[in-house]
C-alpha cells in the first residue's frame, strides 16, 4: 500500500508546528537567546503567516516553509534581532518597519510614550516634540493616540531618517495626523528655533549607554552605535537636550527623558541644577529599574529668560 501525502499539492508531509518550534527553541536556547521558546513561536507564526496564538491550529510547515524557518532560526541563533528578521517591531498599538540602520524600539520605552500621551491629552491641541526619534516609535504613538496633537519628530542619522519617514508616511496613510519629521542634531543650541516657548510635551529617548558598557550581541552588532552610546558617562546627548528643552517648553510644559539605569541620580541632579525645572520625578520600568525622568518647566521667574542657574549665578 502506498502512503498518501496529507497535502497532495505539496507532494510531501507537513511538519507539525509544535515539533518545529521545539527544535528551534532548543537551538535558540543553546545560542543564548533569552526567551527562546517565545521567539521560536514568533518566527514560526511569521513564516506560517498566522497569529502566534493560533500556531497550534495552523497547517504544518511545507518543505519550503521549513527551510525558510530553519534559515531564520539560524540567523536568530547568530543573534540577529528578531525584529530585523521579521522587519517589524510592535510599539504600543503600532507596528513599525525596522531593519539595519535604525534602533529597534524597546518595550520599556512604551512607558515613557504612555506618560507623554497622558500629559498631552490634558491639553486641547498640544505641541509634542520627540527628540532622537529613530523609527518614530514615540512620535507616531503620540500621533496615533492623541489625534489633536501637532507632533514633531527630530532625528539626525540619515539611515534612521529613512525608516522614520517611511513609518510616518505609513501612519499618515492609515489616517493618523501626519507627524512632522525634522532632520537635525538635537545638541544644536538653535534646535527647532520656531518652537521656542511653544512646546507642551517634550519626549526623548537618547543614546545613553556609557561607552565602557558591554552590550548584548543583538545591540552591538545591529543597533547603530550612535543610537546606543552616549559618550564616556552616557550623558553626552542628555546634557544639551535638557538645556535646549528648557527653552523650547512653555512655562508649565513637561519633559520626559529615558536614561540608563545607572543614571537615576545623575539625570534628576542635572535637572535640579539647571534651575528652570520643577516637579522632577524618577520613574521605574516594569522590571523595577530606574528608566526615565520627568519634570515641568517652571513658570516665569528668575530663570524664565532661558538662562540656567549656573549662567545667571543664582541658585
Ligand atoms: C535610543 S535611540 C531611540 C529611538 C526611538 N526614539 C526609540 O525610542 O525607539 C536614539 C536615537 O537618537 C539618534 N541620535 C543620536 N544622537 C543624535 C543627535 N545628536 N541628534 C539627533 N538624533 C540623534 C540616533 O540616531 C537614534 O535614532
Amino acid at each position: 500500500m502506498t502512503s498518501v501525502p496529507r497535502h497532495p499539492s505539496e507532494g510531501t508531509e507537513r511538519e507539525r508546528p509544535s515539533l518545529a518550534v521545539a527544535r528551534a527553541a532548543r537551538t535558540l536556547a543553546a545560542a543564548g537567546v533569552e526567551s527562546a521558546r517565545v521567539e521560536a513561536e514568533l518566527l514560526a507564526a511569521y513564516v506560517l503567516d498566522v497569529p502566534r496564538g493560533r500556531l497550534a491550529l495552523a497547517d504544518g510547515f511545507t518543505a519550503a516553509q521549513r527551510d525558510r524557518y530553519d534559515a531564520l532560526v539560524a540567523r536568530r541563533a547568530a543573534r540577529e534581532p528578531l525584529q530585523h528578521l521579521t522587519g517589524a517591531a510592535g510599539f504600543r498599538h503600532l507596528e513599525l518597519a525596522v531593519g539595519p540602520g535604525v534602533f529597534v524600539p524597546r518595550p520599556e520605552t512604551e512607558l515613557l510614550a504612555g506618560w507623554g500621551i497622558a500629559r498631552a491629552r490634558t491639553r486641547p491641541a498640544p505641541v509634542v516634540v520627540d527628540l532622537c526619534s529613530g523609527s518614530g516609535a514615540i512620535a507616531l504613538a503620540v500621533a496615533q493616540e492623541v489625534p489633536t496633537a501637532r507632533v514633531v519628530a527630530v532625528e539626525r542619522s540619515p539611515a534612521a531618517l529613512e525608516w522614520l519617514r517611511r513609518n510616518a508616511a505609513d501612519r499618515a496613510a492609515a489616517g493618523d495626523r501626519p507627524a512632522e519629521v525634522v532632520a537635525a542634531d538635537v545638541t544644536d543650541p538653535e534646535l527647532l528655533a520656531g518652537l521656542v516657548g511653544a512646546v507642551d510635551v517634550l519626549l526623548c529617548n537618547p543614546p545613553y549607554v556609557p561607552r565602557s558598557v558591554v552590550v548584548p550581541p543583538e545591540v552591538a552588532g545591529h543597533d547603530p552605535d550612535e543610537a546606543v552610546f552616549g559618550g564616556a558617562d552616557g550623558l553626552d546627548v542628555i546634557r544639551p537636550v535638557l538645556a535646549r528643552a528648557a527653552q523650547l517648553l512653555r512655562p508649565g510644559g513637561v519633559l520626559g527623558v529615558e536614561h540608563d539605569d545607572t543614571h537615576a541620580t545623575a539625570v534628576p541632579a542635572l535637572l535640579a541644577a539647571d534651575g528652570r525645572y520643577e516637579a522632577v520625578e524618577e520613574h521605574r520600568d516594569l522590571a523595577g529599574r530606574p528608566r526615565f525622568v520627568t519634570a515641568s518647566r517652571r513658570g516665569d521667574g528668575p530663570h524664565a529668560d532661558g538662562a540656567p542657574a549656573w549662567q545667571t549665578g543664582s541658585s
